[in-house]
């Protein structure tokens, strides 16, 4: 009888421990998403705006015209304060993790600063959120093959904010040189707006209603300065890349969409900055020149132009604009906003043939993503193109600050036989802000 009560015990407990080690994928796939609530054929979806500052709440108008804005979320009260004046219905939050516990909330937009955009969507994957996420999407490469791997295994739809994939012109300028219209594609020119470089700047004592610390979030902890939060933290390398981040997720975005290499990247890059920095001031490069490769021999060319000021505007039309230039053996392409240009006119006006690969296709880019939202398509910037426009930027800076010439394997994603490169990877996260939290 004891013998028959141990055995028995014995068959129920590895049957339980069976049971657990081998969780069927169905149950684990329903586990995943089990802070939403399933969206029914004529539900709008639930939206929740995090980093409510000028881009967040300008993305947020255009995703609450097609969903139910129910919640906003900023760690500063006064940018809090207007996302709230804007949806007095959406409840108000100060952390992003409490506002991801509701189920009827299902996709998020994150519009916070640069080093903020991989944890929160991390911690939104987890609750099974879709995410429209600013860019440059990332604040390192190693960030960046996470949440690649973290999008694809919870089967979420991750839109990048880099909207000029969804403009005619960009797309109607790659497809020129996908199809061979310039010729064998030769060289790529990218000009960007130059940054800032002010400073030093004083330190100031913490605005009421900012909550500095989370503010800061995995960046090193510093004093406040007033230069350092909104809008113009994009200057400092600790929070971003300088104009070569800001811009780049857009113009080398597109290098990338005509050249073919936007699931891939170049093998060699190097550059320079053109002026040093103020210590004390804006620390990431202002002015800059790089030299990238791509596998098949074409170079790119990427440089920050004093034709517009650090917001895109024109300064100077004698001087050259931002925008894109795909230069081939038989002719060139301009493309920036609002405006392309070609070598010769019929490069434009001859229309492609019916056999002609054709690209990606969105007029409306949150369109795009509330598209995906219902089929469960991949968006027109996915997670992993979004990554790769982002690592392309990451590497121009990692070149510049490491002041030598970068050798990259884009499949393996690492530098090669380059040891001082791969620490670049990722940055020191401050704790207890980290990849643990989410
Ligand atoms: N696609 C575009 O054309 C475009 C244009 C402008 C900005 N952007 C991107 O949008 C992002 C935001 O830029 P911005 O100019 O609106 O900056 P901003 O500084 O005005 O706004 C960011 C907001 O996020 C808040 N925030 C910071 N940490 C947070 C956290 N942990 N949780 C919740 N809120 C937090 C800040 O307090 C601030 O209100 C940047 O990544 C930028 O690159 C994209």
């Amino acid at each position: 009888m004891q013998i028959l009560n141990t055995r028995r015990h014995f068959l129920k407990t590895s049957a339980a421990i069976a049971a657990a080690t081998t969780l069927p994928q169905w149950f684990l796939d329903e586990s995943s998403h089990a802070a939403t609530k399933p969206l029914g054929p004529n539900d709008r979806p639930g939206v929740a705006l995090i980093g409510c500052g000028g881009r967040g709440r300008g993305v947020a108008r255009e995703a609450a015209a097609l969903g139910q804005m129910l919640a906003v979320c900023d760690v500063d009260e006064t940018n809090l304060a207007q996302a709230t004046k804007t949806w007095p219905d959406a409840k108000p939050y100060a952390d992003f993790r409490k506002l991801l516990e509701r189920d009827d909330i299902h996709l998020i937009i994150n519009g916070t600063p640069d080093h903020w955009h991989t944890l929160v969507n991390l911690a939104a994957l987890k609750a099974g959120k879709d995410i429209y996420s600013e860019k440059p999407l990332t604040l390192t490469i190693d960030e960046g093959k996470r949440l690649v791997k973290a999008v694809r295994e919870s089967k979420r739809i991750l839109q990048t904010g880099s909207q000029q994939r969804s403009d005619k012109n960009f797309r109607l300028a790659c497809e020129l040189v996908r199809n061979g219209r310039l010729g064998k594609l030769k060289h790529i020119n990218v000009w960007l707006p130059h940054g800032r470089r002010e400073g030093p700047f004083d330190k100031m004592p913490v605005p009421a209603g900012l909550n500095w610390d989370m503010w800061q979030g995995q960046t090193p902890a510093a004093d406040y300065m007033k230069e350092k939060t909104h809008v113009t933290f994009r200057y400092f390398y600790e929070y971003s890349g300088g104009t070569m981040t800001d811009w780049g997720a857009h113009h080398n975005d597109i290098a990338l969409w005509g050249a073919g290499f936007e699931r891939s990247g170049p093998v060699r890059v190097e550059g320079k900055s053109l002026v040093a920095m103020i210590p004390g001031g804006f620390s990431a490069a202002s002015e800059y020149e790089l030299t990238y490769t791509y596998p098949n021999g074409v170079t790119q060319l990427i440089r920050s132009t004093r034709g517009n000021d650090w917001k895109g505007s024109v300064l100077d039309k004698t001087l050259q604009q931002h925008g894109v230039r795909f230069e081939g053996a038989d002719g060139w392409v301009f493309v920036t906003r609002g405006r392309i240009e070609a070598s010769h006119p019929d490069l434009l006006t001859t229309p492609l043939p019916a056999n002609a690969t054709r690209l990606y296709a969105s007029d409306n880019h949150m369109q795009n993503f509330f598209n995906s939202l219902g089929s469960r398509q991949q968006p027109i910037c996915d997670v992993e193109i979004g990554h790769r426009s982002a690592s392309a930027c990451h590497l121009g800076v990692i070149a510049v600050r490491l002041g030598r010439p970068l050798n990259w394997n884009p499949v393996a994603e690492e530098f090669i036989d380059d040891k001082e490169a791969n620490t670049w990877l990722a940055r020191e996260m401050r704790q207890p802000w980290s990849y643990s939290m989410v």
